[in-house]
């Protein structure tokens, strides 16, 4: 489906996310031919720039980001309808008016039909003043036959409290099925194909259950640093950036129940439903020394090169305490998962990029074979690998060839790049297409938001009051508590 005619008006056009992300998408949706030829982009920043240095922004942007081959005639057709307006703050009530003008000429130049997307990627802190005075300027006001849409990037708050502020903020502005929030891992390709391969097999479901799944753990290790970031990150740590989103979403999407369809109210409900049955207790205690661990990283060598520690990056408070690396172990109070442990994980500067969430099966109750033929077999395991090598792994016991019998792990694979010769759509390009359609499936409710810092808020209180992170080394797995936290149970954490 093509998205209506509309205008796209960006706050927050001339930050990296846009740069990096957001622009080279519009991009590739416009050469693919999802957007209108009516459609139009309209950039808010605090540069001192007129169209036209939007436009050369825009280009090198989409020139050095997009996937798609470069059309100059795509590009001609985008640029005819992109707009900047200069805000000397997102207080500057004369901007909006401007920019009030600006939109309310391209509806009727180009043919928009009054259709209006806000995409906010700006800090939360400026959230109040920028939905008050949208809403004070008449660009939300209700139109016959036209919509009105504002997609919000995270972080959804800083915890509960405010993000149920900031919901309500958005909510003065359009109707709760109007606000899109962007989770950036719900529009990539293989975290949509956990529910594929979950609901759509016969062979899966049967076993996804305590009766024979030991454990789960999802991994999200990067092994950069914070980069420039710190202004945003030293704020947030690593559970607030991704495990309070990203992770807890991988976790409802591998333990939800089946959905009676794949509209976003049925998917939603049943996400809501198992993040609801999250608990921190371990076996109904709670201690949350024993059931979370964090670190950050301190100084060393990654890839051959000496790289700083957390503390020395620029921008990082002198006596920060703000962890790079994550995990907590979480219990699904629920008949299927009951007893089943989950382990979330992320981290910075770690041994190498990888996302995945591994499925670890308990050992068969009798083995025939002898424990010397079995004896170094490690468990059965389906891998379902984000990224950045795309696709799922069965780990199963295999008979070594030969005379005697000895048994050895084996894998399965599948992997996209072998099985399909469709490209897998950058998440942002499937994201603003469907905040365009209003396609609500991939993007959080607000009740899942609230419910992912039900689960956080207790852990980062826990924290605020223990201390400093524990150190790690860059190019590890991550501190030791992390380590200890899945021995005490027992287990190890996967090495990807
Ligand atoms: C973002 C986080 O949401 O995801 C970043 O704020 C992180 O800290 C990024 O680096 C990772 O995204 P991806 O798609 O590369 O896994």
């Amino acid at each position: 489906r093509i998205a209506d005619p509309c205008v796209l008006v960006m706050f927050g056009i001339t930050g990296d996310l846009a740069r990096h992300k957001l622009l080279p998408a519009v991009y590739d949706l416009a050469n693919r031919g999802l957007l209108s030829p009516r459609f139009c982009l309209v950039g808010v920043g605090r540069r001192p720039w007129g169209d036209e240095s939007m436009r050369r922004y825009v280009k090198q942007a989409a020139r050095s980001g997009a996937r798609t081959p470069w059309r100059p005639a795509i590009w001609e057709q985008l640029a005819a309808g992109m707009r900047f307006v200069e805000f000397s703050s997102f207080e500057d009530d004369v901007a909006y008016q401007s920019l009030t003008d600006v939109v309310t000429s391209l509806d009727a130049s180009r043919g928009t039909g009054g259709n209006r997307a806000f995409y906010l990627s700006i800090p939360p802190g400026w959230f109040p003043a920028v939905t008050e005075r949208i809403a004070r300027s008449g660009l939300v006001d209700e139109a016959v036959g036209s919509w009105r849409r504002v997609v919000v990037e995270k972080p959804f708050g800083h915890d509960r409290a405010s993000a149920r502020k900031l919901d309500e903020l958005v909510g003065r502005i359009v109707r709760p099925d109007d606000v899109f929030r962007v989770d950036h891992y719900l529009g990539k390709e293989t975290v949509q194909n956990i529910l594929a391969l979950r609901f759509a097999n016969t062979m899966l479901e049967p076993l996804w259950n305590q009766r024979y799944v030991d454990h789960v753990q999802v991994t999200m290790a990067e092994d950069i640093g914070i980069g420039t970031r710190a202004g945003y990150y030293d704020m947030i740590g690593s559970a607030r950036d991704v495990i309070q989103n990203h992770l807890l979403q991988l976790l409802a999407l591998t333990a939800m129940e089946e959905p009676t369809s794949m509209e976003a109210h049925a998917v939603r409900t049943e996400k809501e439903k198992v993040l609801d049955a999250v608990r921190l207790e371990r076996d109904g205690v709670l201690d949350l020394g024993l059931s979370t661990a964090r670190g950050r990283y301190g100084v060393g060598f990654q890839g051959g090169q000496r790289v700083r520690s957390y503390l020395e990056e620029d921008g990082v408070a002198p006596g920060s305490r703000t962890e790079t690396y994550a995990a907590v172990r979480l219990e699904i109070a629920n008949r299927r998962w009951a007893g089943v442990p989950f382990y979330l994980r992320a981290g910075k500067r770690l041994a190498r990029r990888v996302t995945e969430v591994a499925v670890v099966f308990k050992q068969p109750p009798f083995l025939p074979f002898g424990q010397a033929a079995t004896a170094g077999l490690g468990a059965n395991t389906i891998v379902l690998r984000i990224q950045p090598d795309e696709g799922i792994t069965l780990r199963l016991a295999s008979k070594v060839p030969g005379t005697q019998m000895e048994l050895r792990d084996v894998t399965m694979d599948f992997g996209y790049g072998a099985s399909f010769n469709e490209e897998s759509p950058e998440a942002y390009e499937r994201l603003i297409l469907d905040a365009l359609l209003g396609d609500a499936p991939l993007f959080p409710h607000q009740r899942e938001v609230d419910l992912s810092w039900r689960i956080l808020d207790p852990v980062i209180e826990h924290w605020a009051s223990s201390g400093v992170p524990e150190e790690y080394r860059p190019g590890s797995w991550g501190p030791s508590s992390a380590h200890d936290l899945l021995a005490r149970d027992g287990r190890t954490w996967r090495r990807s």
